[in-house]
């Protein structure tokens, strides 16, 4: 016998539609409680904390390894970009806008775009220029486009029968070494008369800026379109315009990075002029290596020094290997070292003693210099960019 006669009683008078609508209320209610407790089951499977239980130290440790390896951004910088405005830059986002407008300014150009890095930047500036195929980009056979850019570009010489050129593409600096500005402006002034049209990978157009003195808008005029570090696109108006429903387009919007824009402006506030130290700090390193036997394969006119190690018996995997085991370890990738504005003079001393000390090991076990030829294997470099191949 039911407990509950007179609610079935009830029930069994009702008509048919109603008994079913208090059922699937009663489902309903038990549903509720099971949704609520699977949506808490989900958040909990969701949640993530992705601090370690070091991440103080940690950091601590990564801070002091910066001056020997990567850049990182400075605590002032934080600090700087928390302050910045919260909006959504696919709608103008205020201190995105405010620092493209500065961008514009000193670049000598009508427009500018925030672009999440520069592969993209250089890569919106060729689809924007590039309307109508067949078309090709005339560039260095070093150029960061044709190397690494998923080889939009291609060098002189090659492919002379295939798509005609529309855009010639320089990079500046190139590798570390500057370009100069008269050879810019007659490869400009020849392009442009022949109606195409000049852009610019300035990755490290900062550099030239602070080693030459020269002023951006100067170095950037002879160029229809100038990407700079890190990143913005700088051109027409026009151009700007498209290039910005371009980045839309390839998922470049980023909404909220106005704490990215702001670290860019700390940079160029306070950064900048630490550059003609970090350029003494690579010749510097340059000359040590120099001192000790090993050829330099592009010279630090910046930032950056190629090196062999070769004539002095030493492989790069060596050096890799030897540097990351030091007691401050440095770490290397292969034959490019680069000064930024974090790495300590004591880094690239511990590093040249490193140098000295393997090349005394080798000439220790017999190694004999070979006479100097024009490059240690006795022709010209194909490219001064090695990779070790070794992780550190
Ligand atoms: C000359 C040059 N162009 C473009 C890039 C690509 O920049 P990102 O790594 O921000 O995509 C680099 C990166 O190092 C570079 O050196």
């Amino acid at each position: 016998m039911s407990r509950f006669p007179r609610f079935f009683s009830v029930l069994q008078q009702r008509p048919r539609h109603l008994l079913d609508h208090s059922l699937s209320q009663g489902r309903r209610y038990l549903m509720a409680a099971s949704i609520e407790s699977a949506r808490a089951k989900i958040a909990e499977d969701i949640k993530i904390d992705i601090f370690t239980a070091t991440q103080v130290a940690d950091n601590a440790k990564a801070l002091k390894e910066i001056s020997r390896s990567f850049i990182f951004p400075t605590a002032e910088m934080y600090a700087y970009a928390i302050r910045a405005s919260l909006g959504d830059d696919v709608y103008y986002e205020p201190s995105t806008k405010a620092l493209e407008a500065h961008m514009a300014k000193i670049t000598g150009k009508e427009a500018a775009l925030f672009v999440p890095s520069g592969t993209m930047s250089n890569q919106l500036a060729l689809r924007t220029h590039l309307k109508q195929p067949p078309y090709s980009v005339l560039c260095d056979h070093r150029a960061h486009i044709a190397r690494s850019s998923s080889h939009s570009g291609r060098c002189p010489g090659t492919h002379r029968f295939r798509a005609p050129t529309q855009v010639v593409e320089l990079e500046n600096t190139l590798n570390g070494t500057i370009i100069p500005q008269e050879d810019v402006i007659v490869i400009s002034d020849y392009v442009h008369s022949k109606g195409l049209i000049m852009h610019l990978d300035g990755a490290r157009i900062w550099d030239v800026v602070a080693q030459t003195a020269t002023p951006l808008h100067e170095l950037c005029a002879p160029f229809d379109s100038v990407r700079l570090s890190d990143s913005c696109l700088v051109g027409p108006k026009e151009f700007i315009t498209k290039a910005r429903w371009f980045r839309k387009l390839f998922g470049g919007g980023m909404r909220q990075i106005g704490v990215l824009s702001a670290s860019a402006a700390y940079a160029l506030s306070h950064n900048f002029q630490l550059l003609p130290a970090v350029h003494a700090l690579a010749k510097r390193l340059e000359t040590g290596l120099e001192e000790i036997g090993v050829e330099i394969t592009s010279a630090a006119e910046t930032c950056m020094v190629f090196f062999d190690p070769s004539p002095i018996g030493v492989t790069y995997a060596e050096l890799v290997d030897r540097a990351s085991k030091l007691p401050e370890p440095i770490k290397l990738g292969g034959s490019r070292l680069v000064i930024h504005i974090q790495t300590s003079p004591a880094a690239v001393e511990d590093f040249l003693t490193l140098v000295r000390q393997l090349a005394d090991e080798k000439k220790q076990a017999g190694f004999v210099p070979p006479e100097r030829k024009a490059s240690p294997n006795g022709r010209p470099y194909s490219s001064i960019y090695v990779r070790s191949g070794v992780k550190a």
